[in-house]
This record gives C-alpha cells, sequence and structure tokens, in this order.
C-alpha cells in the first residue's frame, strides 16, 4: 500500500501541466487497489473537481447504476480513474501535452493494479490506452487483448449516454459483454457480490 500512497502524494503534489493552476482537487482515483478489473474515464468535471472522487456528478450516476446491473461496485470490486487528473477549465476536452504530462501516473496505475480487464470509457481514453485511431461509434463492444496481457474494451462515455439516449440499447449490450469476460477470466471478481447481476 505504499506504492499506492507514493504515487496519490506525486499526484497531489503535481505541477506538470497548466490544469494544476486552476484544480481545486486533484482526482486520483478510487476503488479496490486489488480490483481485476479497472474504468478509465477521460478527466474530472466541476463535482469530481470539487469532491476530489471521479465520476460523481449526473454521468457518475448513472454509470454506478449500469454498473450494479452487472454486479460492479466501486467500493468492492473495481478501481476506477481517469486520463488526466485534474480538472480542464469549463470541462473542455484534455489536450495532447496535458494527456502526455498526466501519462505516467495512469501507467503506474495499471502497474501496481495489474488488472485482468480494463474499460475504457469514451473515446479520449480509448484512443490513449487502445489505439490512437480508435473510433468509438465504430469499436465500441469489441475486445482486444493487449501485449501487457490485458483485455481491453470501450464502451460510450456515460456524458454521451446522457446527451443521445438511443446510445443505451448498445451500452447495455456492452456491460453483458463485460460481464461474460470477468466471468471467463476473473471470476473472482464476483466472489462476494449477491446474485441476480
Ligand atoms: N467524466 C469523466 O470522464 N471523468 C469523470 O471523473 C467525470 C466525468
Amino acid at each position: 500500500m505504499e506504492e499506492w500512497e507514493a504515487l496519490e502524494q506525486a499526484c497531489h503534489q503535481c505541477h506538470n501541466c497548466p490544469l494544476a493552476n486552476t484544480r481545486t482537487n486533484v482526482v486520483v482515483g478510487v476503488g479496490d487497489r486489488h480490483a481485476d478489473v479497472l474504468f478509465v474515464g477521460e478527466g474530472p468535471g466541476e463535482n469530481e473537481d470539487l469532491q476530489g472522487e471521479p465520476f460523481v456528478g449526473r454521468a457518475g450516476q448513472l454509470l454506478d447504476e449500469m454498473l450494479s446491473l452487472i454486479g460492479l461496485y466501486r467500493d468492492k470490486n473495481f478501481y476506477i480513474t481517469n486520463v488526466v487528473k485534474c480538472r480542464p477549465p469549463q470541462n473542455r476536452n484534455p489536450v495532447n501535452e496535458e494527456m502526455k504530462a498526466c501519462r505516467g501516473f495512469l501507467d503506474r496505475q495499471i502497474q501496481l493494479l495489474q488488472p485482468k480487464v480494463l474499460i475504457c470509457l469514451g473515446r479520449f481514453a480509448a484512443q490513449e490506452l487502445i489505439r490512437p485511431d480508435f473510433g468509438i461509434t465504430r469499436e465500441h463492444g469489441i475486445w482486444s487483448l493487449g501485449e501487457d496481457g490485458i483485455w481491453k474494451i470501450a464502451i460510450f462515455h456515460p456524458s454521451a449516454l446522457l446527451r443521445d439516449e438511443f446510445k443505451r440499447p448498445a451500452t447495455f449490450q456492452d456491460l453483458r459483454a463485460i460481464r461474460e469476460k470477468i466471468r471467463e477470466v476473473c471470476p473472482q471478481v464476483y466472489a462476494n457480490i449477491k446474485a441476480p447481476f
């Protein structure tokens, strides 16, 4: 756990990019530090910046509700973080230099966690962690096994689901695929979770 504390401290002290000047809190990540399942979003929004926790606004509430349907809970069996740990002002998209400046923290989180399954929430995380030209509309729900041995998939970002309800059925199908992959490669994720899901 000391390694996690060191990582958290380094994040909190970070001034590697200009987002440090406008943040309220660094949003490092939350969840089970032994989890086999990792979710990665884009970057903190206003609520996350104020509370220091990822996905606590409307999009986060929707995400938690959807994940509970496949037996996943942030306090029990997954870890969740973002590509950038500080809020881009006005919720604009993070720029390349910001993502690059933050990448070492994400890599360290992946190294410490050693997840079996990694789920990218939206295009930014997918382009960072799966392939630079990843197309979320075309390629959501498709598994790839990385050279690092981690199964990776991307689903629509929950903010996109709030904007466009017609994307939800596809996401429910992707969530079922995630549940099946977990049952296949790391069934212990569900060991202490009550059915049905
Ligand atoms: N959107 C993200 O990508 N991450 C958060 O933490 C909140 C909203």
